[in-house]
């Protein structure tokens, strides 16, 4: 099989190539390199250095590649660059999917082309039900949660108009290796770990007590629910499914594992709380373990420890 992957360089991209190219599939990696590294390129992927948005490339792309699926993650996905410039997030987080959508209708590959869409749990907004199901009523609470929703309603109308085989998967918060300090989703994980192995005097801090919980799901199990999406027999409609781990860590629980993990202590500045934190995530995931035969780990300590010997490794070579 087939596949194009967009965002290649980023996090979600950089380990989804190279879990393709490990199962002996063909990729064709397409990443602008805005945030991605050159140097997160995965042996075997043949890459284009483009911008998505570009429409009429994307069709001469879809037209040579003839690809069983197009894993479509390439955005620009700060929620605090989308509130500062509307208009540039816009453009790579919805009209981007857009492009990607009109490249598999204009190629004339609607029949034969699937779409997995990466979205996100923010979508969802604050003060939303916990565990949080698809189903839950969306009020993003930014211009980057309202284009992933917009691209998620632009897939069901080109599924609805033209029968695209689409499925939008929304991540919660994903660590583990290549989840760069800095890097889109800067969560604790990879800023505490920048601290600990990268850059010491980077002072890590906690904002309010560390009472609040994220649905913390490691990045394999996000890449095995982007391959059994891309290559599942039965089509997709549209469908938009939770992948999250299904159980929640605090704060605290995170800085006392990472510690076990590291053998030392973290010592973290207090800050207050942050306004508008949103206190706790919880995914139900219910629906991708049906859909995708999703199943997430369930050992955090090992999962921070192979994120742990990532960042060694990382900063022993820099
Ligand atoms: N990492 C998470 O926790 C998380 C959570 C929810 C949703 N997501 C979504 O998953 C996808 C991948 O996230 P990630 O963490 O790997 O992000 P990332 O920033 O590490 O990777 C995104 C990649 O897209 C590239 N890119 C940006 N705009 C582009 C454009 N117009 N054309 C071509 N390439 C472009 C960047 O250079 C970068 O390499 C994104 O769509 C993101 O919104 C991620």
């Amino acid at each position: 099989m087939t596949f194009i992957v967009t965002g290649s360089n980023g996090f979600i991209g950089y380990n989804t190539c190279r879990r393709l190219v490990e199962l002996g599939e063909r990729v064709v990696g397409v990443d602008d390199l805005s945030s991605g590294l050159a140097e997160d390129s995965v042996p075997g992927v043949q890459y284009h250095v483009h911008n998505v948005v570009d429409a009429d490339w994307m069709i001469r792309l879809l037209r040579e590649v003839r690809p069983t699926a197009v894993i479509h993650l390439a955005a620009l996905p700060r929620v605090s660059f989308s509130v500062e410039q509307p208009m540039l997030s816009t453009d790579a987080n919805l009209v981007g999917a857009i492009s990607v959508m009109n490249a598999i209708l204009k190629a004339e590959l609607i029949d034969r082309t699937r779409l997995v869409f990466a979205s996100s749990s923010s979508v969802y907004g604050e003060g939303v039900a916990l565990p949080t199901s698809e189903t839950h009523p969306c009020k993003p609470e930014s211009p980057y949660g309202l284009a992933k929703l917009q691209a998620e309603g632009w897939a069901d109308m080109f599924h609805r108009l033209y029968g695209l085989d689409v499925v939008s998967l929304r991540y919660f918060n994903i660590f583990g290796p290549v989840g760069r300090f800095g890097g889109a989703y800067s969560t604790v994980v990879p800023a505490w770990f920048h601290h600990l192995f990268g850059n010491p005097s980077y002072k890590p801090y906690l904002e309010g007590d560390g009472s609040q919980s994220r649905d913390f799901c490691f990045i394999d199990d996000v890449v095995c629910a982007n391959v059994a999406a891309a290559t599942r027999k039965r089509g997709f409609a549209a469908e938009a499914l939770n992948i999250g781990r299904g159980s929640a860590h605090t704060l605290l629980e995170v800085k006392t594992a990472i510690e076990q993990v590291v053998g030392k202590e973290l010592a973290l500045e207090r800050r207050p709380s942050r306004i508008g934190d949103v206190p706790h995530t919880l995914a139900d995931i219910s629906a991708a373990r049906t859909e995708l035969g999703f199943k997430p780990g369930s050992d955090f300590q090992a999962e921070l420890a192979s994120t742990a010997d990532w960042h060694r490794r990382t900063f022993a070579a820099a």
